[in-house]
């Protein structure tokens, strides 16, 4: 048997001995309304790690091997949320909850899952968010991910802290992300951005808006306190997600410390009157404020809670979809982020009128696996789960998936 390195070896003791199980925030994507939670968990630990991308079955293979590959405070990153991951975990059973309600006889031999957005067709709705820090998972980092994006013609967004610049990115994708945007309270900083994304092409940008009061990680906490290794060599003395970040050349981060809790609508009004991109505000969660984007010029809204990453006890974001799309009465499209991890979650998500998805970790799983080839099998298993639950429900095209396939 091979041999488990320190850092394996203290990983399993972590995790065996940790109250994260209890938490059920690891229980392979909380299948605990099926077994309960320590037994899935060991039975994970467990499981045979595929060799190959070939041979996954399901996107939960690919975050065996990330899990086991990744350091841990790599791996701690992207699996953290706050607190007691109770927004995570809401996510996830928002969609266990809702059941599909299918039609049949209907010749369903051809499926079309394209989808249109702001003019541009895409193959499916499934798109790529922004996440942060693409070469903590694997050496090519967003290259991999935009060479992947680019073999399956997704649409890629492209966060601020990307560990690759948007022009280099850009170049790797063969045509324009849609550029994440922090801002925070100093204008020139963000603006300095801003410029770079048009000039890098862009003609999308996304403002961020959910990450409001610092989020209490502890998941990710309890992982850096069990990873022995000394960072400094990357992440320097003092640790900031910003510093050495190929987006932030030129900004002083000394100016750059305000953060969103100074965010009022004149910053939305502000970035209209500077560029021409499209804007897209990604963190709603309410009503109220999607008719606010709606009245305030915004082209287009991502019902998020950040992969339950920012806020605490949040509601499921499949939840918070209905109300959000009622509000915005199909003034402008609506897309959903958070627990997406079967193609019926697609389904649900479309049906419930998101025009598109995107996913977080599960392509962060496949990068850290397999680098590009992990991150391009994440994306063929979701297309090929959801064409599937188009044919078992009877829809042959977006336009004909509708509440009435849903039920709770
Ligand atoms: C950044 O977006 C993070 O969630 O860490």
């Amino acid at each position: 048997m091979k041999k488990l390195s320190d850092n394996r070896r203290n990983l399993l003791k972590f995790l065996l001995a940790s109250p994260l199980i209890s938490t059920a925030a690891f229980t392979q994507e909380f299948q605990m309304d099926e077994m309960d939670p320590d037994i899935q968990y060991l039975l994970n630990l467990q499981k045979k790690l595929i060799a190959s991308p070939d041979d996954a079955i399901n996107i939960f293979d690919l975050e065996a091997v990330a899990r086991r590959s990744l350091p841990p405070a790599h791996y701690g990153y992207i699996a953290t949320g706050v607190a007691d991951e109770r927004s995570q975990i809401s996510n996830l059973l928002g969609y266990k909850k809702l059941k599909l309600r299918a039609r049949r006889i209907r010749d369903v031999r051809e499926i079309d899952t394209s989808v249109t957005i702001f003019g541009r067709k895409w193959p499916s709705p499934l798109a790529i968010a922004p996440t942060g820090h693409h070469r903590a998972y694997h050496n090519n980092g967003e290259l991999a991910v935009a060479r992947a994006a680019k073999n399956k013609e997704r649409l890629m967004m492209l966060s601020n802290v990307t560990s690759t610049s948007v022009e280099e990115v850009n170049e790797a994708r063969g045509e324009p992300v849609w550029f994440q945007l922090y801002a925070r309270d100093h204008w020139p900083s963000s603006l300095k951005m801003i410029r770079r994304a048009e000039a890098a092409g862009c003609e999308v940008l996304i403002l961020t808006v959910d990450m409001v009061g610092a989020g209490k990680r502890e998941t990710q906490d309890r992982f850096m306190m069990m990873d022995r290794r000394n960072c400094s060599a990357c992440h320097g003395d003092v640790r900031s997600p910003f510093r050495g970040r190929p987006m932030y050349e030129g900004v002083n981060l000394d100016d750059y410390l305000g953060a969103q809790e100074l965010f009022n609508w004149d910053l939305i009004k502000r970035i209209k009157d500077t560029t021409n991109m499209k804007l897209v505000v990604k963190g709603i969660t309410h009503a109220l404020d999607a008719k606010l984007c709606v009245e305030n010029g915004v082209d287009l809204i991502i019902v998020s809670n950040h992969g339950g990453r920012a806020q605490v006890d949040s509601r499921g974001t499949i939840e918070i979809l209905p109300e959000v799309v009622a509000a915005v009465d199909g003034k402008i499209p609506v897309m959903v982020d958070g627990g997406i991890r079967r193609g019926s979650d697609i389904f649900k998500a479309l049906a419930l009128g998101a025009t598109a998805v995107d996913i977080g970790r599960p392509y962060l799983w496949g990068l850290g696996a397999f680098g590009q080839a992990g991150v391009e099998k994440v994306i063929d298993i979701f297309d090929a789960e959801f064409k599937t639950v188009m044919q078992q429900t009877g829809a042959t095209s977006i336009n004909q998936i509708s509440k009435e396939m849903l039920t709770s």
